[in-house]
């Protein structure tokens, strides 16, 4: 039997990773996309016209358009991972935040309810490091108080109790990872780790001369989505519903996550200065490359995330280890200085930075 699974917010960074993961594992992959006036599908272009991918328009604050698509195919699975996901932005559409990443939970459960599905159907929803907040206790683990922080974190703190109340309730198979940050190559480009990768990559090739960013000591755990997307499948494949807490173990700062990705492109960077008149200095040419700006700062910000996965390593065999902070930063580094190549010489990305090196076009 061929199991049907629908992924929600299929073209984000995590969806894409899962959608692959899925079809490697034999699934009919579905996923809902949203109208757009531009293309957005650059994450998944390499999986359409699949035979075993399709995409449906839905949208978190539209029951029916759930109802719809979820009546349709009737999924064994459902990945939950569509949301309004940028912190700083939910400072500035708190409303749609809401609705979304909170509202769209129940939606989403409802659908189930009403398609016949609740003892069928396994949902995975796509909790948060960010309802730890202002954090209570280090590292956090699942027992940790939640203590949300952001507009964004307050949501999300509803679609993970009402999960959790759904599964009480009705018996329903479903349960919420609460992922630490997780990043790659596929990231949006406005969260912290890949504007600084872009950013560096622009520099080091002469398209930028300097890069912003706020707060600097902010620590997070930060991992490889790619690994991170197996948890998700993992936790749906559990002989009970339970939540998990994901994360490396291991946390870092912006400033460093910033000194190792100038590195990995052969700037040196010294930190100078404290808060917002800090700087980082390219050590050879004495030039300033990074420097603070207040605008990205938020009204109330998460500083310091450090996850503890013993549950899930004891009881999913998730290895937290399996691409290291360093090699992370690598990809990512090495990724966008394809990118930005390939925009220098108005190539479609389709080569590696070694064939660059080689032409001569990256020194
Ligand atoms: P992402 O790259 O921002 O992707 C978000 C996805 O949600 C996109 O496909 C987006 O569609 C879709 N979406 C947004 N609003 C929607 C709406 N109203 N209706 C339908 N779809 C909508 O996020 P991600 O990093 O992959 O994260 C996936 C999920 O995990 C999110 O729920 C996020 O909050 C959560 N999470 C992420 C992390 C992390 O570190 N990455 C950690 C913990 C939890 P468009 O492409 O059309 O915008
Ligand atoms: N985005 C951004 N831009 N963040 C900055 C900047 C900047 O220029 N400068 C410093 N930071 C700091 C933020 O203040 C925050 O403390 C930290 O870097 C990480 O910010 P983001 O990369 O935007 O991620 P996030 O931790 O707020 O949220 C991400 O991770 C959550 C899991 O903890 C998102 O993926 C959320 O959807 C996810 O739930």
């Amino acid at each position: 039997m061929v199991r049907v699974a629908l992924i929600t917010g299929v073209t984000g960074q995590d969806g894409s990773f899962l959608a692959e993961l899925l079809l490697g594992k034999g699934y009919e992959v579905h996923g809902t996309i949203r109208r757009s006036s531009v293309d957005f599908r650059e994450r998944i272009a390499h999986l359409e016209g699949q035979p075993h991918f399709h995409l449906h328009y839905a949208d978190m604050s539209d029951s029916m358009s759930l109802l719809q698509v979820i009546g349709l195919i009737r999924p064994q699975e459902i990945y939950n991972l569509a949301a309004q996901s940028h912190v700083q932005v939910s400072f500035d559409a708190p409303e749609f935040t809401a609705n979304v990443d909170a509202t769209g939970v129940l939606r989403i459960l409802e659908a189930v309810r009403l398609c016949g599905l609740t003892h069928s159907c396994r949902i995975y929803q796509a909790s948060t490091s960010e309802l730890y907040g202002k954090v209570e206790q280090i590292p956090q683990n699942e027992d940790t108080p939640f203590h949300p922080y952001s507009p964004y974190a307050v949501a999300k703190l509803y679609g993970h109790w009402i999960v959790r109340e759904y599964r009480e309730a009705y018996g329903m198979f479903c349960c919420a990872g609460i992922l630490f940050n997780h990043e790659s190559e596929r990231r949006g480009e406005t969260f912290v780790t890949r504007k600084i990768t872009l950013a560096a990559a622009r520099i080091r090739q002469g398209k930028q001369k300097k890069l912003y960013l706020g707060n600097l000591s902010s620590y997070r755990d930060w991992g490889y989505a790619k690994d991170y997307v197996e948890c998700m499948w993992l936790m749906l494949q559990n002989i009970k519903p339970e939540d998990y807490v994901i994360a490396t173990g291991k946390q870092h700062t912006v400033r460093e996550f910033c000194r190792l990705a100038f590195h990995y492109v052969g700037i040196e960077l010294e930190f100078v200065g404290e808060g917002v008149d800090e700087k980082g200095v390219d050590r050879r040419s004495g030039e300033i490359v990074v420097e603070v700006s207040p605008d990205f700062y938020r009204p109330t910000d998460v500083v310091n995330l450090l996850g503890d996965p013993s549950k899930a390593c004891r009881e999913l065999g998730w290895n937290p280890e399996k691409t290291s902070f360093e090699e992370l930063v690598r990809i990512m580094v090495e990724a966008d200085m394809v990118k930005v190549t390939a925009e220098q010489v108005g190539e479609h990305v389709r080569t590696n930075l070694t064939e660059y090196l080689e032409k001569g076009i990256v020194k």
